[in-house]
């Protein structure tokens, strides 16, 4: 039998790591609670073959494997909900942005196996880059699990906690920012002609091939895109206008944002319950 996990949760996050975790083979008994919606369980159950329960027990008896993927304001809510039910051998994997270990294994039972992983919505696509950071009780075997759950759904790598609420601005919400970009430059091309359909076509190669070259090529980013800006070009008709209008410190700052933002949820409930 494979290695078996209940999802406290049937959101986008739930969803994109079903999605990509279903056909690999290696997890079987996949069982998904929420908290009121059935349809959206249903649906769930429909498309990936998961059980689904509106009982707490039932989602995680026997599971090898919890993870908790629900908004920040309700974990603590869904732990109280498990919490009767937890096994010592179980492996709790925490999806959730800005709740950091501590507090997590604070509100769990004492010793409770706690990794907390940040992947991306690309997980629908088996390309997320997802970043986890082990828990005080957490040991290779865990690790190893945790490994095997994300990596069939990107790549993952391990950081500290302290460093999740980078990794939560860049990678976790990282592909919003190039959908915010891929719009602009396909409404732009409708604008100046393209189909729709050209357009998104378009920019997705674009988005694919910059992206393979930049995680083949040792080159920094500065220098893939000053190549491209051959003097009094379209290339750097485009950058230097971006650099005058100070583009580069409007986007770093939005970036700080979802950094504080993540730090603030993280602060919030650092110590505020059992
Ligand atoms: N979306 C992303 O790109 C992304 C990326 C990285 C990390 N994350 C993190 O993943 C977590 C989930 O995000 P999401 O986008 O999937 O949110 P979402 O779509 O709003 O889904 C949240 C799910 O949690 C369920 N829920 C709430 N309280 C519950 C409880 N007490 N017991 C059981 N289920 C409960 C909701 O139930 P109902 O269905 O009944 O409403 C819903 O199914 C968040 O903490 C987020 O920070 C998200």
């Amino acid at each position: 039998m494979g290695t078996t996990i209940g999802f406290i949760g049937a959101g986008e996050m739930a969803e994109a790591i079903i999605s990509g975790i279903q056909p690999s083979g290696q997890f079987t008994a996949l069982t998904v609670i929420n908290y009121s919606d059935k349809v959206k369980l249903n649906r769930l159950q429909h498309l990936y073959n998961v059980n689904v329960t509106n009982d707490y027990e039932n989602a995680i008896r026997d599971k090898d494997i919890i993870v908790l993927a629900v908004k920040p304001k309700n974990l603590h809510e869904a732990i109280l909900s498990i919490r009767p039910f937890l096994r010592k051998n179980q492996l709790i994997i925490s999806v959730v942005a800005g709740i950091r270990l501590a507090t997590i294994e604070q509100w769990l039972p004492k010793e409770t196996v706690v990794i907390r992983a940040m992947p991306n919505t690309s997980a629908k696509v088996h390309a997320s880059a997802t970043a986890i950071s082990i828990g005080t009780f957490a040991k290779e075997k865990e690790i190893k699990l945790a490994k095997n759950v994300f990596t069939s759904i990107g790549s993952v790598s391990i950081v500290n906690d302290d460093q999740m609420d980078t990794v939560t601005a860049i990678a976790g919400s990282g592909p919003a920012y190039f959908y915010y970009l891929a719009e602009i430059m396909i409404n732009t091309a409708i604008e100046k002609g393209l189909s729709a359909e050209e357009a998104r076509a378009f920019v997705a190669q674009t988005m694919l091939g910059s992206a393979t070259r930049l995680s083949v090529s040792e080159k920094p980013a500065s220098e893939l895109y000053q190549e491209i800006m051959s003097p009094g070009g379209t290339t750097e008709a485009a950058i230097s206008y971006l650099n005058e209008s100070n583009s580069n410190l409007h986007f770093k700052e939005a970036i700080h944002h979802a950094y504080n933002r993540s730090a603030t949820i993280g602060q919030t409930f650092l110590t505020s319950k059992k």
